[in-house]
């Protein structure tokens, strides 16, 4: 995944101040607090839940596709897979996860946790969040137009 795939969110979301330095790390230099939060609970459950299976970077393994880098979250599935629904934005895999994953336990977190999940992972991927996830935020980031 690139910025240019989330041109809504880097207009109406991007407006930290601070000049970035030589090696900036844009998810704690462009957060609030609140993000913050919620992309640190984000990621201690993506270990818990996640990891075994898509890989503690979220590279993907043989059980499960990529979560993040360049190939995670493609518009339309692998032919062999069990997604038949297109990812045109970050409410659509959302809604497609808590239905879905945990493989083993579909449905089986909450959807404060889910959020928080999915907080961390669009971090993980660039998108820089100025407030904590919820639903209307993830419908307005564009993966796939
Ligand atoms: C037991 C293994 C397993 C666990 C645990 C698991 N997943 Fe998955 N995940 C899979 C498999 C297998 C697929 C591919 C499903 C298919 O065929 O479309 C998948 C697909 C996905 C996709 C869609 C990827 C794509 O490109 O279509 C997302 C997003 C995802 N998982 C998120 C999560 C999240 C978030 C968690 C933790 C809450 C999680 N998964 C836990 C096995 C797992």
């Amino acid at each position: 995944m690139r910025y240019i795939m989330f041109p809504i969110l880097i207009s109406s979301m991007v407006s930290c101040a601070s000049t970035p330095t030589a090696n900036p790390s844009p998810a704690i230099t462009h957060t609030n607090d609140g993000a913050l939060a919620q992309i640190d609970q984000g990621k201690k459950l993506y270990v818990q839940y996640c990891a075994g299976c898509h890989g503690n970077g979220g590279e993907g393994t043989a059980k499960a596709p990529p979560v993040v880098g360049a190939g995670a979250f493609p518009l339309v599935a692998a032919t062999d897979a069990k997604r038949n629904v297109p990812f045109h934005t970050a409410a659509d895999v959302f809604t497609w996860t808590v239905k879905h994953m945990p493989a083993d336990a579909p449905g089986s977190l909450s959807t404060e946790q889910y959020l928080a999940i999915f907080a961390f992972d669009l971090t993980a991927n660039g998108v820089k969040l100025s407030a904590p996830l919820d639903a209307a935020k993830a419908a307005a980031i564009v993966l796939h137009p």
